[in-house]
């Protein structure tokens, strides 16, 4: 089949490597790409959130299967309208994609549904949310309800830190995102992520990673869209991975098709393994970037098959997903700057030395400049390496960014660091 891959960072670098190595896919197309996936796939200059085009695109391309790597068309109903024309298309469609568009909604499902997670209300304007404040110990989290680029979580330790936190989020500090705000019991415990793919009906599981969200060693500093990942992680054991499943995938997956509104794509569950078992953080309709690029080097079969399965209701007779028992971990390397504005334009080279005995150099933010890859973004490179432990990924990992020569460049040096301490137990 030929396939339409929507997206332009690491975690489409990584889904085109894998797309374009499956038995299934005849021909790949990216939309917009980048210039790692160019050399799997024909990009098409169009921006992933322009719906309109990529579905003229769809019609005019023989397109059979569309899978999109970010949430935002996902959001924006890019799914519908491809379901209209009769193309499939991993990922939800607009009334499930609400589970990573509204906080909220994600809150009162798991309400209904009896789904581990912190106890919340929703608020509809600042006087209703400065009340409901009471109700809750410090810290506290306030969140803004839609989408506002990971950004719209607030962890307040103080009663005025909460309070300027409603009024900023009302005073539109996060746009639209911000009409609504969910008020969060804090958690504390350990943060996972676990994968599972879901059909509408039949769900199965996908592997598991920890990511770090600081920019800075020692989890120090602003946050980012995610500075290094690993996977799988082993706090998530095989029990509290069935638990998982039980008590959170399947009861969201039932809830979703008992309304109406079927899930077809990736659940990314943002979890916190608590004293009292693991509770669900949020949902995202997408797989995690950079979590994504290392479920990809340890996926083996044909990905463009099972994908296109979950898509069309198929994944009960498609077999399982196959993950390597190896470690796999990914280190971002980030244009100086990151998470302000990143300095874009600097030179990158080395990347065939850094991808000897089979490190992967996924593209997340460059651009081509006559024959040099250039800086283009703030998450730049994911450097990932897979190994016997983290440690030993980690180690390969780091032999690989020594042999980058991107002086515009940084990255953190201890990711893994939890595991490569208990590794060392
Ligand atoms: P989210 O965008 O919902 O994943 O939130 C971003 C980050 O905020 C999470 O990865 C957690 O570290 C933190 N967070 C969100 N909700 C809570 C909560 N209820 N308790 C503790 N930490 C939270
Ligand atoms: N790395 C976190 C995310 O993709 O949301």
């Amino acid at each position: 089949m030929n396939i339409l891959l929507i997206g332009s960072g690491g975690r489409e670098h990584a889904l085109a490597w894998q797309l374009a190595q499956s038995p299934s896919c005849a021909k790949l197309y990216a939309a917009p790409g980048n210039p790692g996936i160019e050399v799997y796939a024909e990009c098409a200059p169009i921006a992933a959130d322009d719906v309109d085009a990529l579905v003229a695109f769809v019609r005019t391309h023989d397109i059979d299967f569309v899978v999109a790597g970010p949430e935002a068309p996902l959001v924006a109903g890019l799914a519908d309208k491809l379901h209209a024309i009769d193309i499939p298309t991993f990922g939800p469609q607009a009334a499930a994609a609400r589970l990573e568009g509204s906080k909220g909604f994600t809150k009162d499902l798991c309400a209904r549904a009896g789904i581990p997670t912190a106890a919340y209300v929703r608020c509809a304007d600042a006087a209703e949310a400065r009340a409901a404040l009471a109700d809750f110990a410090l810290p506290v989290v306030i969140k803004a309800d839609g989408l506002a680029a990971g950004k719209g979580v607030i962890i307040a330790e103080t009663r005025a830190e909460a309070e300027a936190a409603i009024d900023d989020m009302f005073g539109g500090a996060f746009g639209g995102a911000g009409a609504e705000v969910v008020i969060e019991e804090f958690l504390t415990g350990e943060e996972a992520s676990f994968f599972a793919l879901s059909d509408g009906v039949n769900v199965v599981a996908f592997g598991s990673a920890q990511d770090h969200k600081r920019v800075g060693d020692g989890d120090t500093g602003p946050n980012t869209g995610g500075m290094g990942a690993y996977s799988p992680a082993p706090v998530l054991t095989a029990d509290l991975e069935g638990e998982v499943m039980e008590r959170i995938i399947r009861p969201t997956v039932a809830a979703l098709a008992a309304d109406g509104t079927p899930y077809a794509g990736v659940l990314f569950a943002g979890l916190m393994l608590t004293d009292e078992g693991p509770k669900l953080i949020e949902y995202n309709c997408r797989f995690g970037d950079p979590e994504c690029q290392v479920l990809m080097i340890r996926f083996r079969g044909d990905l463009a098959a099972l994908l296109h399965a979950a898509a069309t209701g198929g994944l009960a007779e498609a077999p399982p997903p196959m993950l390597t028992h190896d470690y796999a971990l990914t280190v971002v390397m980030a244009a100086n700057g990151y998470p302000g504005t990143p300095e874009k334009g600097g030179a990158i080279r080395g990347i065939a030395e850094a991808e000897a005995g089979g490190v992967r150099v996924f593209h997340a933010g460059t651009a081509r400049e006559d024959r040099t890859i250039v800086a283009a973004g703030g998450r730049v490179l994911n450097v990932t390496a897979t190994g016997k432990s983290v440690t030993e990924a980690q180690a390969r990992a780091y032999a690989a960014v020594d042999k980058l020569d991107f002086p515009t460049g940084f990255c953190r040096r201890d990711i893994g660091w939890r595991e490569v301490a208990r590794e060392a137990e």
